[in-house]
């Protein structure tokens, strides 16, 4: 062996005497230090060879498992970019000394037993990353994370509910939220007002039931957002100004059966995810508010057969589709023909069914051509690319998603889907009370126009009448009502007829009342405080009033008309005469033709008149109950305090609803009726009450 390559040999071996060793337990590479199972007395040797050349020098730190890690210990790091830590819990309060890590970027502590957001981050002037996943973080408020320069968070798997007001206003270049695994109940658009850098938001498994989208203005530069594991049933996505950007949207995991028309609205959006969803059924529109959607998945939807053929717009940007594992007795023609990339693998295709242009889309657009199979009439299973032509003519088939008992609730939206699949024959529609109708293509509606309830647009424009479209819509796809009524109920019965065959199916409707009491919750000589339990879900906003109704035996009548979106459910009925029956009426009804929707009464007498004795008494009563407001008001001062940030925000929600309402009052008054419209609930309210828009 050539004797320089011994010499090379003996500087390797004798080089580390020259510095000082890696430490005990760790392992360096470069400037770079990677330790694991750290008991005390080696993390304290590992501090102490910090200090030293050339590990002073070093730019990345990974420890795990150290038995007490404290970072008081760690000396100062002038070079050190990246510090991981995880699994080793130590002090909560992380003292860090005011240069300890300059430069540090990338800062994990994970899987630490962290419940509040350290205030030591402040002085991390430089970081760009922090991942602070599997702590038991619960509070993400405006003190957590103060960090100006800071791009990435990442807090995958703590038990965040909501996200407080401001948070995003000392984070001004957040790029990326990671909010996986936490508790989060609802998205509201307005806690996002300040992260006017956020590009990717990530929800994925929280127990989102509402996306609250309460202000037009935040998360204009969003271009991803995964909703995936939520507990969505519904969802409504519309950029204004907000999700304008929005490219890229995960809604899979989540339960939504029905993917209803124009259910998102989004100039941008690219790409779309619908796996797992338990989805029946894809109304006709459903997609055609996505003009640049190009590539979508709804895999794993066994119960997904109603695929509208109007589904999609006339968008040509569709190119990707994929409905493995879905219901597909037959791929719609308009798939075929839309679609350049198609994903068919197990689903549920007939064989019968599978028509020869199908084999001629076959190896082209199909990509897992070679996988595909269908189901014959005995119930084997074949693959596409083996099969021979087929003897069987293919069955026509109605498709009814969710069965042929059905309930509804009195107020509702509800549709009554049945649908030929893909074959030319004509449907009808036979109502309960024998009516046969021909079916015709479902309209869609105008998605630019926004329905304004009928109480503001009665308040702004008094001299406004009727709402003239039909409240019942029949088409080759559903029977539809904008607003159920309890006289609805019956048998519907959904007929194909081609020349071969007609096939009939006969579907119950049910129609449930809902449950809403009214009661007196204060009764006074001229006046009764009404409140009632919950109010009635109402999606054609447009075309429904709410009123409460006053009347006497002596033909006295006052009507009270009530916005829909009264969240307090309450109204303090005035002006009453003493010691006098009422019937006190608390009705929805529908402005077309004040047929009533649902109502709950009650009889209430007002209270006699108080002799001067007693009145005296309840002025001394008051003055009493004023002083005492004043003692506890004084005493609660540093409570009010706390809750300053929460009335800010109602606040400014009640601004944005006053800009719609207004304030003004209107009487309408004749001699003996009197309308009056009250408006005062307006000013507050919330979405979680608001009807679908
Ligand atoms: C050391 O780091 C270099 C790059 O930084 C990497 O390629 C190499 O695999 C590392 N060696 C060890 C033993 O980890
Ligand atoms: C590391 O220690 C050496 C020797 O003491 C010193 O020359 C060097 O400046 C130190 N480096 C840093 C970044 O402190
Ligand atoms: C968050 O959810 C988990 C799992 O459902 C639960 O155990 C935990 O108590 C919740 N935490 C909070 C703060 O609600
Ligand atoms: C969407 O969410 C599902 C479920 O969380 C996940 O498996 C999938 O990878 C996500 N898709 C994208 C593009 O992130
Ligand atoms: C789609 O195209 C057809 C015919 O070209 C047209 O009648 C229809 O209005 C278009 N629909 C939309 C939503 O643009
Ligand atoms: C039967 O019902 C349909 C729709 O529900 C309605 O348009 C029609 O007027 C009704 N006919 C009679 C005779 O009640
Ligand atoms: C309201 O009235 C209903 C029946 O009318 C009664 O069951 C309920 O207990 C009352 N609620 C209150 C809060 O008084
Ligand atoms: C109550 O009655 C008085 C006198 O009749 C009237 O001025 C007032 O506007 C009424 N208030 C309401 C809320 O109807």
């Amino acid at each position: 062996m050539n004797p320089k390559n011994y010499s090379f040999l003996i500087f390797f071996l004798c080089a580390p005497n020259f510095v000082t060793a890696c430490p005990v337990g760790c392992s360096c590479n470069g400037s770079s230090i990677t330790c694991t199972s750290l008991s005390k007395p080696e993390f304290d040797l590992l501090t102490a060879t910090l200090k030293d050349a050339p590990y002073n020098e070093t730019t990345e730190l990974y420890l795990s498992a150290v038995e007490e890690f404290l970072f008081p210990s760690v000396p100062d790091m002038l070079k050190l970019t990246v510090f991981k830590i995880h699994a080793s819990p130590g002090d909560s309060e992380w003292f860090l000394r005011r240069h300890q890590f300059p430069e540090l970027q990338t800062l994990h502590f994970t899987k630490g037993d962290l419940k509040t957001f350290p205030k030591a981050l402040m002085s991390l002037t430089s970081l760009t990353e922090l991942d602070l996943s599997d702590n038991k973080l619960e509070n993400l408020g405006a003190d957590s994370i103060h960090i100006r320069s800071i791009q990435k968070i990442i807090l995958r798997n703590n038990e965040i509910k909501i996200i407080g007001v401001h948070v995003f206003r000392y984070m001004p270049t957040l790029k990326v939220l990671d909010l996986t695994g936490n508790n989060m109940t609802r998205l509201v658009t307005s806690d996002f007002t300040s992260a006017v850098s956020l590009k990717e938001l990530i929800l994925r498994n929280n127990k989102i039931e509402l996306i609250e989208t309460d202000t037009t203005d935040p998360l204009q530069q969003l271009e991803t957002l995964d909703l995936s594991g939520n507990l969505l049933s519904e969802v409504r996505l519309e950029a204004q100004q907000n999700f304008r950007h929005l490219f890229s949207l995960n809604l899979s995991s989540n339960a939504l059966h029905v993917i209803r028309e124009g259910f998102l609205q989004l100039p941008d959006l690219q790409v779309l995810q619908l796996d797992n969803c338990d989805m029946s059924v894809v109304e006709a529109g459903a997609f055609v508010s996505l003009p640049r959607l190009h590539s979508m998945d709804i895999k794993n939807n066994p119960n997904l057969a109603y695929f509208s053929p109007y589904a999609f717009g006339n968008s040509t940007a569709f190119y990707r589709l994929n409905i493995q594992k879905t219901g597909f007795k037959r791929i719609p023609l308009t798939i075929l023909e839309k679609v350049s990339q198609l994903y068919i693998k197990d689903t549920a295709l007939d064989c019968s069914c599978t028509s020869r242009d199908m084999q001629d889309f076959g190896a082209v657009t199909i990509i897992d051509w070679n996988d595909a199979t269908c189901r014959t009439k005995m119930g084997a299973v074949q693959k596409l690319s083996h099969l021979e032509k087929s003897e069987e003519p293919c069955r026509d088939n109605l498709l009814t998603p969710f069965g042929i008992k059905q309930t509804a609730i009195v107020g509702q939206a509800y549709r009554i889907y049945c649908a030929n699949d893909g074959t030319n024959s004509k449907l009808f529609w036979v109502s309960p009370n024998k009516t046969t109708t021909e079916a015709k293509q479902p309209d869609l509606r105008k998605s630019t126009v926004k329905k304004t309830d009928y109480f503001t647009t009665t308040l702004l424009d008094p001299s406004y009448s009727k709402n003239h479209e039909e409240r019942v819509h029949i088409s080759t796809e559903y029977y539809g009502f904008d607003v159920v009524l309890e006289s609805d109920a019956g048998y519907y019965e959904c007929v194909s007829k081609s020349d071969m065959k007609t096939l009939t199916r006969k579907i119950e409707l049910a129609v449930l009342p809902p449950e809403i009491y009214l009661n007196a919750s204060h009764v006074a000589t001229t006046s009764v405080h009404l409140s009632w339990n919950k109010n009635l879900k109402i999606e054609a906003v447009d075309r429904v009033a709410l009123r409460i109704t006053a009347s006497s035996e002596k033909m006295f009548k006052r009507q009270v008309q009530l916005s829909l979106y009264n969240m307090f459910r309450s109204y303090n009925l005035v002006n009453l005469s003493a010691d006098k029956e009422y019937e006190i009426c608390l009705e929805w009804y529908l402005t077309d033709s004040e047929t009533m929707i649902y109502k709950s009464c009650i009889t209430q007498k007002t209270k006699p008149f108080k002799t001067v004795m007693q009145s005296l008494n309840a002025k001394l009563a008051i003055g009493l109950l004023v002083i005492m407001i004043i003692v506890v008001v004084f005493c609660c001062d540093t409570c009010i305090h706390q809750k300053y940030a929460y009335f800010s925000r109602m606040k400014k929600q009640a601004k944005m609803q006053q800009s719609i309402s207004g304030q003004s009052m209107l009487t309408q008054s004749s001699s003996a009726d009197a309308t009056t419209y009250e408006n005062f609930q307006l000013s507050v309210t919330s979405a979680s009450e608001r009807p679908l828009i």
